[in-house]
C-alpha cells in the first residue's frame, strides 16, 4: 500500500529559557505549584525577530538534511500552526518563500495544539492518492506571543518551537503512517479561544468592543477532556491497525501538562521508558511539540526505524487525533 515514510525530522526551538522562577517575578505563582499541576519546569520564549516562519523554516531545513534532500526535491508542504505570521498568506508560504523553490502546493492547517497530527495525516493522504510524492510537514507554534503574562493560569504553561518531518512516498514494505483517528467538536469551541482579530471581532470594529485580546482557557474543562480524549483516540487507532498497546515501543504524545500525559499512558498501560516527555524544559508548544517530541526521541536513540511510535494531541476547536507511525 502506498504510504508516507518519515525520510527526515528536525526541531527548533528559540534561545531564551524562562523558569518557573521567573515567572513567580511576574504573576502570583510558585515552581511548586507548577511543577506539581503540570510538571513544566521551564520554556523557551520567541525573541522579537523569531516567528512562526523563521522556526518553520528553520526546523525543516534539519528535517531536510536529516533526509538528505534539497528543498527543490519537495512536492509540498503543510504546516499546522494557529499562530502564524499573519492571518494570511499562510505560514507555509512564507517558509516556501525562506527555501527559495519554485512553486509547490503551500498551506496551513489550523488545529491548534493537534496541528502536527491533522497536518501529518493530510500530507499522508496526498501521498497515498499520488497527488505528490514527498511532503514537508511543519508544526509551529509561537504562543507566548499571545498570552495573557498577568493571566497565571495560562501565561506558565506556554513555551515555543517548531518541528518537522519530510514525508516520502513508499509501496513497499510496512514503514510509514499507518492508521490515522482526527475528531473534532465545536461544542467546546467556548473553553480555549484567542476571540480578536478574525472575522467575527475585527481588530478596531464595534463588535471587537470587549472582546478579548489574549489567550483565553477554561483549564478544569480542557483537562477533564483531554485525559478522556487522548486515552480513546489511542485505544481507537490502535485497534483500527489491528494491534494491541503492547505493540508500541514509544508514544509520543501533546506535552501539554504531565498529569495528562500520565493519564494517557496509565489507560494504555505502558511502562515510563516507552513514554516520551520533554515537557518540562519545553512546555506546550502547541502544534510543535509532537514533531519536537519525534525529532528530540531519535537524536536521542529512543527511537529507530521500523519501530511503532504513537502520536496523540488536543486542542482548541476542541480537537482530538492519533497518528500511528511505523518509523
Ligand atoms: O494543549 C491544550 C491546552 N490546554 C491544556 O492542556 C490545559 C489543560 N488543563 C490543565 O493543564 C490544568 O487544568 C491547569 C494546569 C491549567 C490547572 O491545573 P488544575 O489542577 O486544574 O488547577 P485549577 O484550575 O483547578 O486551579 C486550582 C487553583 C485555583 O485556586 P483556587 O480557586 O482553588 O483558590 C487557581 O486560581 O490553583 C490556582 N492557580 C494557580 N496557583 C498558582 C491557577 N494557576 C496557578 C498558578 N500558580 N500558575
Amino acid at each position: 500500500m502506498r504510504r508516507g515514510v518519515v525520510a527526515g525530522v528536525g526541531f527548533t526551538v528559540p534561545d531564551r529559557v524562562l523558569t518557573n522562577d521567573d515567572l513567580s517575578a511576574l504573576v502570583d505563582t510558585t515552581d511548586e505549584w507548577i511543577v506539581q499541576r503540570t510538571g513544566i519546569k521551564e520554556r523557551r520564549i520567541a525573541g522579537p525577530e523569531d516567528t512562526a516562519s523563521t522556526l518553520g523554516t528553520d526546523a525543516a531545513r534539519k528535517a531536510l538534511a536529516a533526509a538528505g534532500m534539497a528543498p527543490e526535491e519537495l512536492q509540498m508542504i503543510v504546516c499546522g500552526t494557529v499562530t502564524g505570521d499573519m492571518a494570511f498568506p499562510s505560514t507555509a508560504c512564507f517558509i516556501h518563500e525562506a527555501l527559495g523553490i519554485a512553486p509547490i502546493p503551500a498551506y496551513d492547517v489550523g488545529a491548534a495544539c493537534a496541528g502536527f497530527i491533522y497536518a501529518l495525516a493530510n500530507a499522508n493522504a496526498m501521498i497515498a492518492t499520488g497527488v505528490v510524492d514527498n511532503a514537508l510537514v511543519i508544526g509551529v507554534d509561537v504562543l507566548t506571543k499571545y498570552v495573557d503574562w498577568t493571566d497565571r493560569s495560562t501565561c506558565v504553561l506556554f513555551g515555543d518551537g517548531a518541528g518537522a518531518v519530510v514525508l516520502k512516498a513508499s509501496e513497499t514494505g510496512d514503514r510509514g503512517l499507518v492508521k490515522t483517528v482526527l475528531l473534532a467538536d465545536g461544542g467546546g469551541a467556548k473553553h480555549i479561544s484567542y476571540e480578536s482579530g478574525g472575522s467575527r471581532y475585527p481588530f478596531g470594529e464595534p463588535q471587537s468592543q470587549g472582546r478579548r485580546l489574549k489567550v483565553y482557557m477554561n483549564g478544569a474543562e480542557v483537562y477533564r477532556f483531554a485525559v478522556v480524549a487522548m486515552g480513546d483516540a489511542c485505544c481507537r487507532v490502535i485497534e483500527l491497525a489491528g494491534l494491541e498497546p503492547k505493540d508500541i515501543q514509544l508514544f509520543v504524545p501533546h506535552q501539554a501538562n504531565l498529569r495528562i500525559i500520565r493519564a494517557a499512558q496509565e489507560r494504555l498501560g505502558l511502562p515510563d521508558e516507552r513514554v516520551f516527555v520533554n515537557v518540562e524544559k519545553y512546555g506546550n508548544t502547541s502544534g510543535a511539540s509532537i514533531p519536537i517530541g519525534l525529532a528530540e526521541a531519535e537524536q536521542t536513540g529512543r527511537l529507530t526505524k521500523g519501530d511503532l511510535v504513537l502520536t496523540v494531541g488536543f486542542g482548541a476547536g476542541l480537537v482530538w487525533g492519533a497518528n500511528l507511525i511505523r518509523w
